[in-house]
């Protein structure tokens, strides 16, 4: 299970970086850098984790033309991301793009090729925040497995969407098609902000590849302690 629990290093401060990257080396393989983390450590963190012995899901969601995400993708590839996401909304060919991108960067310059990662809808938007924010006909649900399977034309090797959706995924998808799930809270902690959740064992239950974990860790008093114990939970599961 180690290898499935992705931990969100939300932080801007270089400092707390080290000190939850070093606790938690020994139980965590995959970290998760965003902006904050990325602001803090900019490229050097795919080496600096890495000889950590973790492995760095860039959390960046890009969203913009095909050129400039493919170019976005492409650097990031080069500098040693091991999992990169942007938005499955900004369409087909910008997903394609820029997975033919990093294909090209990673033959180029003998790098991993990164699981590429179409982000569907955010686990914060519940149906309501969906139809107020998108207006759209189709429904939240729909629209998530919509965006999974355009996500998977383009070339992508997964998505990042909620637990209770992966089911429908799975039925579009397939089994090989990997299913990253944030919005998942242990019965211990506080939800915050996010809507579509579930706790980490019914994520494993319903098929998740890999949960993301943020708050519940990084703020807890003692987050070996907080990551053992979700662990744990998704080992019994
Ligand atoms: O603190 P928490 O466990 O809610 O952290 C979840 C992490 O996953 C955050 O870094 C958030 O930005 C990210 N995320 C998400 N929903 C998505 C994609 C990423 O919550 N659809």
């Amino acid at each position: 299970m180690r290898d499935r629990l992705i931990v969100a290093l939300d932080t801007d401060d270089g400092e707390d970086i080290d000190r939850l990257s070093g606790t938690l080396m020994d139980v965590v393989s995959w970290v998760k850098v965003g902006f904050q983390a990325f602001s803090a450590l900019g490229t050097e963190a795919f080496p600096w984790l890495s000889r950590r012995g973790h492995k760095t899901f860039l959390d960046l969601k890009f969203h913009d033309i095909p050129n400039t995400v493919a170019r976005d993708v492409g650097t990031m590839t080069k500098h040693g991301a091991q999992m990169i996401n942007m938005h499955a909304s900004g369409g087909f060919e910008m997903m394609e793009t820029a997975r033919k991108r990093a294909e090209d960067v990673s033959a180029e310059n003998s790098v991993p090729m990164p699981i590429l990662l179409g982000v569907t809808v955010l686990t914060s938007i519940d149906e309501n925040g969906f139809q107020q924010s998108f207006g759209s006909e189709r429904g939240l649900t729909k629209q998530v497995v919509y965006l999974a399977q355009l996500a998977q034309e383009a070339g992508l090797r997964g998505v990042v969407a909620s637990p209770l959706e992966i089911e429908p995924i799975r039925k579009a998808c397939g089994d090989n098609f990997v299913i990253v799930t944030p919005g998942v809270r242990p019965a211990w902690a506080e939800t915050g902000d996010q809507r579509r959740i579930t706790t980490p064992a019914e994520a494993i239950q319903r098929g998740a590849d890999y949960i993301v974990v943020g708050r519940p860790i990084i703020e807890a008093d003692d987050p070996l302690e907080a990551a053992e114990m979700i662990l744990e939970e998704m080992r019994e599961a």
